[in-house]
């Protein structure tokens, strides 16, 4: 087997491993949005999922992933691809060795845990409107607290159905080891409030000790719907949540 070989038959074994590992924590405790997502995007255990075969997949959706080295992209980067609908994404595998915990965001974090909730038509639109917001804010103190909502919702979002606690945070999806740390109370959480999330801080580690679970999608909408009008104030003219929601629904 020459080097090519190996590379690529790590690669494809340490994508088996990865899926194996988390994909019974994944249908039982996520969202099931995922469960759709999942399937429409095709992902399984079987290969390692291409450039190319992702975004054929995601191309139904009007989406498609941007490669790029995603801890040194900026956040003002990071939304305006967003807005694009192009989803920011490291194409680096973990290694063999790193299997139970990898300090950088790999791959798949970002194809197992967030690509297939772009499937998840509430979820998307709420990713367009808070990277919509965030190229709208002019100040930092904003902008910092854009990038806090969408590290509570999108990396470690918790949200209840049927009084469950179900997770659509990619940070918790990808890892059936920090997903359990939720139900072992290991993790303290909290009734999701923007204000509480505005003072929380970001973890870049990847590891929080406290989620926020929204009631359901509609909090989620609602609380950013009244709290605009306060970080818009210095950026008038723009558009209100409700016109924004009705551009991105069309
Ligand atoms: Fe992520």
């Amino acid at each position: 087997m020459n080097n090519k070989d190996s590379h690529e038959s790590e690669i494809n074994l340490v994508w088996n491993l990865m899926f194996n590992r988390n994909i019974d924590s994944a249908l039982k405790r996520g969202h099931k949005s995922f469960v759709k997502g999942i399937e429409k995007l095709g992902l399984s255990n079987s290969f390692f999922p291409s450039v190319d075969f992702l975004n054929k997949q995601l191309s139904s959706i009007g989406w498609c992933i941007h490669p790029c080295e995603v801890m040194t992209i900026s956040p003002r980067d990071w939304f305006a691809l967003l807005i694009q609908k192009r989803f920011p994404v490291t194409v680096k595998l973990r290694s063999l060795s790193e299997l139970d915990y990898s300090v950088e965001p790999d791959c798949f974090h970002d194809y197992f845990g967030h690509l297939p909730f772009l499937y998840d038509e509430n979820l998307e639109c709420l990713l367009l409107l808070i990277a919509r917001m965030y190229m709208s804010v002019p100040n930092k103190m904003s902008k910092d607290f854009i990038n806090r909502l969408y590290f509570y919702v999108f990396e470690f979002g918790l949200t209840y159905v049927n009084d469950e606690i179900k997770v659509i945070g990619a940070g918790f999806m990808s890892s059936a080891n920090e997903t359990s740390r939720i139900y072992n109370d290991d993790i303290k959480l909290e009734n999701f409030s923007l204000e509480k999330v505005s003072s929380e801080m970001i973890h870049p580690d990847g590891v929080v000790n406290k989620a926020y679970v929204a009631l359901d999608y509609a909090q989620l909408f609602s609380e950013i719907e009244s709290i605009w009008p306060r970080l818009r104030d210095e950026c008038k003219p723009v558009a209100t949540i409700a016109e924004i929601l009705k551009e991105l629904r069309k």
